[in-house]
């Protein structure tokens, strides 16, 4: 059984995806800068330590599926940004700022393809599962990120709509390395499922702890510009929730802030933010954080796995629940 830190090591490693001098340089640098600029790394983390529940070798047929989970999900990053009209990423200019918008567009393709040719290492008895649920996966996230969108226009989206939203653009990539290292790792499939939950939940989390860090977060820490959700109109978890707590007058107030295009953003931001704090959303935003990670680790218990099996993984939770990053 292998530990956290033993596992960071592992992916430290396989990280360094060899793209330097591929022809033509306009398609690989920019990957070859997304994947050297940092990144927390937390979904081939997450799937090496389901996998690790019950998998005893590590070998190329479980790192490079998971190494595959990282490869979409910065894909994933460099077409968000140019959706959110993200200036930073990681404390250094996104790829589409620092390049241009075609740019990002081709090598997040090649990403993404190069993220398939990874998970085909798979063994062949599972591959077909494994590439179903990742197939599966991505097709949730691009069905959320249209959400997304989407909301950015409405006027009014409730919580359900918004963790509906969240669930298909972030939960999907988390829930989907649990269950793909219960599937590598040979867990049953009773297991694998509630692996999924498990996933499911700590995502919500996870998204909820990104909204509330793009408008209370430390710029230097987080390396995204603070207040991007607040200026795109983005329905955030401190937004809707603070729509469900705000007065009449105070949604007047609101709506006004939101009509406020970029030129304001200072005012903007520092304006909604102020509402947020008043209505209480940005401590309510901590404790509701705090209760998926009791239904994250419920579904973990239900998973049946012995508890000194699980240590890692709850570990992982914990680091996953106090992000500042
Ligand atoms: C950012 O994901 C996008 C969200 C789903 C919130 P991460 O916070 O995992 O980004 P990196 O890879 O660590 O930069
Ligand atoms: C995360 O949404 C979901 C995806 C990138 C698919 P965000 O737009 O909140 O992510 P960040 O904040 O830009 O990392
Ligand atoms: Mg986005
Ligand atoms: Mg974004
Ligand atoms: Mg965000």
């Amino acid at each position: 059984m292998y530990t956290l830190e033993e596992i960071d090591r592992i992916l430290e490693k396989a990280s360094r995806l060899e793209v330097a001098g591929n022809e033509p340089p306009g398609l690989y640098e920019p990957i070859g800068y997304m994947m050297s600029i940092g990144g927390k790394r937390i979904r081939p983390k997450l799937c090496l330590l389901a996998w690790n529940l019950t998998g005893e070798t590590l070998d190329a047929s479980v790192l490079y599926p998971a190494m595959a989970l990282e490869l979409y999900h910065e894909f994933t990053l460099m077409h968000d940004d140019i959706m959110d009209r993200s200036d930073t990423r990681r404390g250094h200019p996104t790829v589409y700022r620092k390049w241009d918008e075609n740019t990002a567009i081709l090598s997040g393709d090649a990403m993404m393809l190069l993220a398939y040719r990874y998970l085909s290492h798979a063994p062949a008895d599972k591959l077909p599962e494994v590439l179903n649920l990742f197939t599966e996966t991505a097709i949730r996230i691009c069905e959320g990120q249209q959400y997304d969108m989407d909301f950015e226009k409405m006027a009014l989206v409730t919580m359900d709509d918004y963790l509906g939203m969240i669930g298909l653009k972030t939960a999907a990539l988390i829930a989907c390395p649990a269950k793909m290292g219960g599937l590598l790792g040979g867990a049953s499939p009773a297991a694998c499922e509630a692996l999924y939950r498990f996933g499911w939940e700590l995502g919500l989390a996870f998204q909820i702890t990104d909204d509330y860090l793009d408008t209370f977060g430390d710029e230097k820490v987080f390396g995204k510009r603070i207040g991007g959700d607040i200026v795109e109109n983005k329905k955030t978890w401190l937004l809707v929730e603070t729509m469900r707590r705000a007065s009449p007058e105070q949604r007047k107030s609101l709506d006004k802030l939101l009509q406020l295009g970029p030129g304001a953003r200072e005012e903007k931001v520092a304006e909604v933010r102020a509402i947020y704090e008043e209505l209480g959303v940005k401590e309510a935003a901590e404790s509701e954080i705090r209760s998926y990670r009791g239904k994250a680790l419920d579904a973990l218990a239900a998973a049946g796995f012995p508890a000194g099996r699980t240590e890692q993984l709850v570990r992982f939770t914990d680091e996953i629940i106090s992000r500042r990053v």
